[in-house]
């Protein structure tokens, strides 16, 4: 098993510490302005499904994928809690390969900066690849304007003992900058912001990517 799913099973077996169930309000003003309609979805690095919950609870057709087998047994515990039916997997998002399938919404909340930069471009690949055309691609990941930054100028942080994610947890903080010209490559982008995401009594700032394939 890699470390890094290593790290997310042991954060998985009692369930994050970021879990929220109320979806972030940039995804709900994407459904209620109707800039995303009813349609095939597929949430990245689910977690523990809520937001997928959420939307399937709109009517949308949602497909969640997470790198831990422990989040994606909490995700089906939740949705099954709703009498929601949503197709979770167990998948890495660098290894799309089994994801037959295509989509006409493809998001990821706070799940890039956990990918490192040179696997980013694959990961992008991965998501164009899975995308119908004219389909929308939201990405919201930390910047690195964060005050609890704490790299001393290097953008990745290994997570050290004490903290409240296991030892080991990689994170890497991204500009602005960084994510317009990884995403300006391959995606029309529609609307590009900082925002803060909001964890609990936790405050960050992300970096919010709305895109469309061309
Ligand atoms: C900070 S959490 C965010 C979870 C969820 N989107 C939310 O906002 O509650 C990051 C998620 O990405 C998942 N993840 C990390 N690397 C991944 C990868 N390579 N492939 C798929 N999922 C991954 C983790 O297991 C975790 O559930």
């Amino acid at each position: 098993m890699s470390k890094d799913k290593e790290i997310f099973e042991k954060i998985y077996e009692v369930g994050a510490v970021w879990t929220e169930s109320k979806p972030p309000k940039e995804l709900v003003n994407l459904i209620e302005s109707r800039k995303i309609k009813l349609c095939k979805v597929l949430d990245i690095g689910c977690g523990e499904g809520f937001y997928a919950i959420y939307l399937a609870s709109k009517d949308f057709e949602v497909t969640g994928i997470d790198i831990s087998e422990n989040a994606i047994k909490l995700a089906k515990e939740n949705a099954t809690k709703e009498g929601i039916k949503i197709k979770f997997m167990q998948m890495d998002v660098v290894d799309l390969g089994m994801v037959n399938d295509e989509f006409d919404f493809v998001f990821e909340w706070a799940v890039l900066h956990h990918i490192i930069p040179k696997q980013r471009q694959k990961y992008v690949n991965n998501i164009k690849s899975i995308l119908n055309k004219r389909g929308k691609y939201l990405s919201v990941c930390f910047n690195n304007q964060n005050p609890d930054f704490g790299a001393k100028g290097k953008n990745l942080r290994i997570v050290s003992e004490g903290s409240a994610m296991p030892a080991g947890t990689k994170l890497y903080y991204s500009s602005f900058e960084e994510m317009k010209q990884l995403f300006g490559q391959h995606f029309n982008i529609i609307g590009a912001k900082l925002i803060q995401m909001t964890t609990g009594s936790k405050h960050h700032i992300g970096n919010y990517f709305f895109m469309e394939k061309p």
